[in-house]
């Protein structure tokens, strides 16, 4: 059955972690904007352009930019299958318009995975995480460390910091999540489709929980 799902959560929750598992499992679309719109900066596109100063001060891309980025994701035809979003809806008005993309398509919603875990982990998983520039792996310097020091365990490639990885940017995201994202949980509460899971675990008994959370949200199916 066709699954179309959010996940939300604070930068460093670990969306990003569990997406990529639960995406592969239900053999749907990892759509994460904000990987799209690190290929976007990396391409050069005019989207990059216009996203990467704000993107490295911490802040929020407008609603206006990111809606048309994901209206041309979910009109691919792979997303007809069901999807998993990730990093969107950020607010309120993009999850306005995440209603109307789906509408057009006669889609709905079916759930929204919200994970949640405190400031003081979110400093330390962001200031811990080094990315392989060539394959995207991510590494955790103490859950998740690579087999040699700096180095992809796949490629042998020199792994690198994202630039809104230090402390300064990431107290900034977490800000813009605080007064942005934070209130759509009481949306998507009040529309019946929340589920809430702790992000504080081990990686495995995160994914568990969220697997355990959809199955009882679907009745036991
Ligand atoms: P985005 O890339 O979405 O960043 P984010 O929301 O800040 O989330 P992160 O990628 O930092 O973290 P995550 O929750 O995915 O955690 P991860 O699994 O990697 O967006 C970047 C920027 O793009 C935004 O700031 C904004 O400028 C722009 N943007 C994107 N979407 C936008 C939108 N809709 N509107 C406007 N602007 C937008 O895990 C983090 C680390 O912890 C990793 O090292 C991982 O190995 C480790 N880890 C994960 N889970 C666990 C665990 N359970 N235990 C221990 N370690 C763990």
């Amino acid at each position: 059955m066709a699954l179309n799902l959010v996940m939300l959560g604070p930068p460093g929750a670990g969306k990003g972690t569990q997406a990529k598992t639960l995406a592969a499992a239900r053999g749907i679309p990892h759509i994460s904007t904000g990987e799209m719109l690190r290929e976007a900066v990396a391409a050069g596109t005019d989207i990059g352009l216009r996203a990467k100063a704000v993107m490295e001060k911490g802040q929020l891309v407008s609603d206006e930019i990111i809606v048309g980025v994901v209206r041309e994701r979910l009109a691919k035809a792979d997303a007809r299958g069901g999807f998993l979003l990730d990093g969107f809806p950020r607010t309120v008005p993009q999850a306005n318009g995440l209603d109307a993309i789906l509408a057009r398509f006669g889609l709905t919603l079916d759930r929204v995975v919200a994970i949640e875990v405190s400031e003081e982990t979110v400093i330390s998983r962001n200031t811990g995480r080094w990315v392989c520039p060539k394959d995207g792996t991510v590494y955790q310097v103490k859950t998740a460390p690579p087999k040699r020091a700096g180095l992809c365990d796949l490629d042998g490639t020199p792994l690198v910091q994202r630039p809104d990885d230090q402390e300064p940017q990431i107290r900034q995201r977490l800000r813009e999540y605080h007064q942005k994202t934070d209130p759509l949980k009481d949306h998507y509460r009040g529309k019946g489709l929340l589920l809430e899971v702790d992000g504080s675990q081990a990686a495995d008994q995160v994914y568990a929980s969220i697997v355990s959370a959809l199955r009882s949200a679907a009745g036991g199916r």
